[in-house]
């Protein structure tokens, strides 16, 4: 059985009507299922905070960037190193957000899956079409190009993969279930292809999730999870998808 799994993106957010403890805390009194994942993705500075709140839980954690050298004269940047040092086990990569306002290519964010596979970390490869190329029909051109591009020479499948719709994220437009759970069946044939023909590698939705349609989410075959950003800044929200 594939592992569920629960990402909360903070982007460049901390939790408004909560302290970080509180809402670490009241996750942590949550039992988690087996075989499920909750991953707390905060900005940076707060990695070391969250990572020694989340001690003793299930809870793990993720950064939301990393750049693709392990060292040297890149300033503002943070390595996959640093980054396990400070027992982050997930990075997410190819947000359409830093597609769009940070310029990263499908090359780029090839080099830091590259380096966040050779750490021994595990990537979170975020996909997903823009409203215009779902409206011109090359919705499955997109995935599979971006796929490709992302996972070339990556040998090891020990990768998540996120569709988000990049019209559905941020915006409270949900795509609809049985509309996602199509493309996860194409992300999921062209990995079986990829890797091994037993593909356990879990695909994610992301775009709006929230309380209200998680249910309807996780009941399509091919969703293993959620990458939950505005409705992941309240601990009661985010538990709330959770639990339904
Ligand atoms: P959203 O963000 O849930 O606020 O739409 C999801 C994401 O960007 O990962």
């Amino acid at each position: 059985m594939t592992a569920k799994i629960y990402v909360a993106n903070w982007k460049m957010n901390v939790p408004a009507r909560e302290s970080i403890e509180q809402y670490i805390g009241h996750l942590k009194k949550f039992r988690v299922p087996a075989n499920t994942h909750i991953i707390i993705a905060p900005p940076f500075p707060y990695l070391p905070l969250v990572a020694r709140l989340i001690k003793k839980s299930r809870l793990e954690i993720a950064a939301q960037n990393v750049h693709w050298e392990t060292e040297g004269t890149f300033t503002g940047e943070v390595s996959a190193k640093m980054l396990q040092r400070f027992g982050v086990h997930f990075v997410i990569i190819g947000h359409s957000e830093r597609r769009r306002d940070f310029y990263e290519t499908d090359a780029i964010i090839n080099r830091k899956l590259r380096i966040v596979v050779h750490t021994r970390l595990t990537p979170i490869l975020c996909i997903g079409e823009t409203a215009a190329q779902r409206k011109r029909g090359e919705t499955r051109k997109i995935i599979l190009t971006q796929l490709r591009r992302a996972l070339q020479g990556i040998r090891n499948p020990r990768v998540i993969i996120a569709y988000e719709p990049v019209w559905a994220i941020g915006t409270g437009i949900n795509a609809q279930p049985t509309q996602v759970q199509q493309v996860h069946v194409l992300i999921r044939s062209w990995l079986t292809r990829k890797y091994t023909k037993k593909n356990t590698i879990p695909i994610l939705y992301g775009g709006s999730a929230a309380a209200h349609n998680s249910h309807s989410f996780m009941q399509q075959p091919d969703i293993d999870g959620l990458l939950v950003g505005g409705a992941s800044l309240s601990s009661q929200q985010f538990r709330n998808i959770i639990q339904t």
